[in-house]
């Protein structure tokens, strides 16, 4: 029997309910604050995510899909949406429609990373990214965007994590220093982070190995070292944070794993989902627009796991999804009555009332049954001598309460379901 992929995830009908709750969350939070949607393709050139994310990364380096099509174009499955968000941005010059443009997005991302508890091959991000303004209240307002979006869900167990990577420049003379603090414990170090030491050495404050852990905590840090403006952006942002009441830790060890950071960057935590406890993060990229081709263009953003804030909710038990139900149910009494309600059922759905009858020719017990499973707001009943007499009887499932309706009169049926809704 063929199986899905590992790391892959069915979204059954019994879940769906919760997925259509945030998806109509995020819709209108995004509204309110005056963010577009954008959709960009699945795949894009290999290229991309290269320059874009940076060669060092462990998402470039290890988890990408990556696959030559047959004309041999380098192609690759997106695992993140900033650089496909810039590209399109470059490609139809949205800025010079809208100086600082407001995009959103909710699209599935691809990394070939080790499956486990909230962590996925294809998962599932919403984000946002603002591109064109330099504010640091707007980066502010991405925390105040995100964070919201998980209390809105009746999220408890959050941190919020802030720190700044400052320019390029002061990242540069930071490094430096870096380099000297840990030439001679080099050989103490991981394997990984020595090899980081050479490539990407910020990443080492990535590291979770303790040994490293014990290394780095009483380095320099570059949140110490940063440039004026950074200085005084990253208080902005702090005041705006504690102006709008949303608690944050300052923590200088968090460099995120993609390269395009410049200035603040942040993470949502939660305590409710086991090792993966990263529900979103996000920050400044003021160079990448640059990067991939664009006009020097300043930018923030942020992105979110769907599946692991699901899991953080379903941990928290944080909010519950009434049951869907289907307005009514159509029993036929008599099997020969069949198409009778087959032309009641599309009268009905012309007039946007959900409905549906049994098409397996199942006794009155059987399509009661249904009824209930479906949690129909009313059955309407067809047939035996009512039908003779030219009436079906309307019964409402939260009362009990019958109504007799004569049969060539829809709009008594009609009016009747719309004007009395059972909530
Ligand atoms: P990221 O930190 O790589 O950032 O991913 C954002 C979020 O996606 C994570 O916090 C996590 O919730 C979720 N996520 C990442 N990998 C997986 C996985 N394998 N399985 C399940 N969930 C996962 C970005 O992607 C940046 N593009 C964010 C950004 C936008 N920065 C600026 N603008």
């Amino acid at each position: 029997m063929i199986k899905a992929i590992t790391g892959t995830k069915d979204i059954l009908p019994s879940d769906i309910a919760k997925w259509h709750y945030l998806e109509k969350l995020l819709r209108e939070t995004f509204h309110l604050y005056n963010y577009k949607e954008i959709r960009t393709p699945i795949f894009e050139e290999t290229a991309l995510f290269a320059r874009g994310i940076g060669e060092e990364t462990d998402i470039v380096g290890k988890e990408m899909y990556t696959f030559k099509d047959r004309s041999e174009t380098s192609l690759t499955l997106k695992p993140e949406m900033t650089a496909p968000v810039v590209r399109s941005y470059i490609e139809h010059s949205l800025g010079a429609q809208q100086p600082l443009t407001k995009l959103y997005y909710i699209s599935s991302m691809f990394r070939q990373e080790r499956p486990q508890a909230g962590r996925l091959r294809q998962f599932n991000q919403f984000g946002a990214e603002a591109i064109g303004s330099k504010s640091p209240l707007l980066d502010a307002e991405m925390i105040q965007l995100a964070y919201g979006i998980l209390k809105s869900l009746g999220l408890k167990n959050l941190t919020v994590k802030i720190n700044s990577l400052g320019t390029p420049e002061t990242r540069e003379t930071y490094k430096k220093l870096l380099k000297k603090f840990l030439e001679d414990k080099k050989n103490k170090l991981s394997e990984d982070s020595r090899r980081r030491f050479d490539t990407n050495i910020l990443r080492i404050f990535d590291s979770k190995i303790e040994s490293d852990q014990n290394i780095i905590k009483d380095a320099p840090k570059l949140i110490e070292h940063l440039d004026e403006e950074s200085k005084s952006d990253f208080e902005i942002v702090k005041n705006q944070l504690s102006k709008t009441g949303i608690p944050f830790q300052v923590d200088p060890t968090l460099v995120r794993g993609l390269d395009y950071y410049t200035k603040l960057t942040f993470e949502i935590d939660s305590g409710s989902v086991g090792a993966q406890t990263a529900l979103c993060g996000g920050g400044r990229y003021d160079l990448l627009i640059e990067t991939l081709g664009g006009k020097p263009t300043p930018a923030t953003g942020f992105a979110a796991g769907v599946e692991r804030i699901l899991l953080a909710c379903e941990n928290e038990k944080s909010f519950i999804i009434p049951e869907q139900s289907i307005d009514v149910y159509l029993i036929r009494v008599d099997s020969a009555l069949e198409t009778v309600v087959a032309d009641f059922s599309s009268d009905l759905r012309s007039q946007n009332i959900s409905c549906d009858y049994d098409y397996l020719n199942r006794s009155v017990k059987a399509q009661m049954r249904e009824a209930n499973k479906m949690n129909a707001k009313y059955v309407l009943f067809i047939g035996g001598d009512e039908y003779k007499n030219g009436m079906m009887n309307l019964k409402n499932m939260s009362n009990g309460s019958e109504e007799k309706i004569p049969y060539s009169n829809i709009n008594q049926l009609i009016e009747r379901i719309k004007t009395n809704p059972i909530s």
